[in-house]
């Protein structure tokens, strides 16, 4: 046990050894594998945070009447660390996850974990698994999150949390790969009404969407798509990632954050990168209505979805009760695999990083 910042690191006496990790990170799936570490923090209403720890990963013990598993008081983020070619360990715009998980704990009520303390923790977890970082292609998927731990179950705020960051060694969140995938239109669920926790990056948010999700696989789909709460029309996000379209004269159209829908951190990235290379982007509504036709005529030459375990997937063919249909060749295009390689090539370090995201 060392006391270094401050943080009480106790480093796992069962890690697991190098060469069984170098099998296990050959293929590494998405959210399967662990690292040897995790971070916690307390927070305890009156005292502040306390009990800064990187320790062995191990299971958690909570009381059967532990607040988070009643009233699903949680809030979580995702972000990568990368090995670069010269060694290093770089991360992608850390202090947005950091501010971004402020603002989910505001909406459901929690305490805000200091943005530098976020990223101290995440930084300590990267230090001491970075050998868990992927060569090439993946990378290591850190999950921050916190949830409401006191053991009480009245419904209010908790006077108790616990914040923790687990890593976990990633390749490609579809099966597919970098493959286009294939969208289910739900047009009876919906994921975020006006007020609701859309915009907030809490599990509740992904338990709703479960159901719709569990429709989509079973019409052979990747991903559901899910259209707003108040006139089930326009398109406003899948179920764990933002969308983009693209059209025949360049421009290219997003749905607009509005508090229904998850501000993607990727989605803000490929804005910019899509100004910066001569893209008009607009952030509007788009109808699904408008969407098949635009499809359907040729207007729409590419869409894509994007987010941090996504990265930039294209969009092939779209599914719903009223039929199919298929953008482009099914197989994204060129402005898609632009932006995937520029976004790839700023977090691996390959290409300019002129607005400093890289860390
Ligand atoms: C991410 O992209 O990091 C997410 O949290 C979404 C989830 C589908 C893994």
């Amino acid at each position: 046990v060392e006391q270094k910042s401050r943080f009480t690191v106790t480093r796992s006496s069962q890690a697991v050894a190098a060469d069984q990790r170098a099998i296990l990170l050959a293929d590494p799936g998405f959210g399967r594998l662990f690292t040897d570490h995790m971070v916690t923090i307390r927070y305890t209403e009156g005292q502040g945070w306390h009990s800064h720890s990187v320790g062995p990963r191990e299971a958690f013990q909570l009381d059967p009447a532990c607040a988070v598993l009643h009233y699903a008081q949680e809030i979580f983020e995702g972000m990568k660390a990368y090995r670069l070619a010269d060694g290093s360990v770089a991360m992608f715009r850390p202090e947005e996850n950091a501010r971004r998980f402020a603002e989910s704990a505001e909406r459901m009520a929690m305490p805000v974990l200091p943005e530098a303390l976020f990223l101290e923790a995440v930084e300590e977890l990267v230090k001491i698994d970075a050998d868990w970082i992927p060569q090439g292609e993946g990378s290591l998927y850190l999950r921050p999150f916190m949830f409401a731990s006191e053991t009480f179950l009245g419904v209010r705020p908790s006077n108790e949390y616990i914040f923790c960051v687990i890593a976990s060694p990633a390749g490609a969140y579809f099966k597919g790969g970098s493959k286009a995938v294939t969208l289910w239109v739900s047009e009876h669920y919906t994921r975020a009404a006006r007020g609701g926790t859309g915009a907030a990056k809490c599990g509740g948010n992904y338990a709703a969407s479960l159901v719709a999700q569990k429709e989509a696989i079973g019409h052979g789909c990747d991903q559901v798509v899910f259209l707003d709460a108040a006139e089930n029309k326009w398109v406003e996000e899948l179920g764990g990632m933002n969308v983009f379209f693209v059209m025949d004269d360049g421009s290219i159209v997003t749905p607009p954050l509005g508090g229904t829908i998850l501000p993607g951190i990727t989605r803000n990235s490929i804005i910019t990168l899509a100004r910066a290379q001569g893209h008009v982007v607009r952030e509007e509504p788009y109808s699904f209505a408008q969407w098949r036709a635009d499809a359907a005529s040729g207007t729409l030459r590419e869409a894509f979805a994007c987010g941090t375990a996504a990265v930039v997937t294209a969009i092939g063919t779209v599914k719903s009760n009223d039929g199919d249909f298929t953008i482009g060749n099914g197989d994204g295009g060129m402005v898609t695999e632009k932006l995937r390689a520029e976004l790839t090539g700023i977090q691996r370090g390959t290409v300019a990083d002129p607005a400093n995201w890289v860390r």
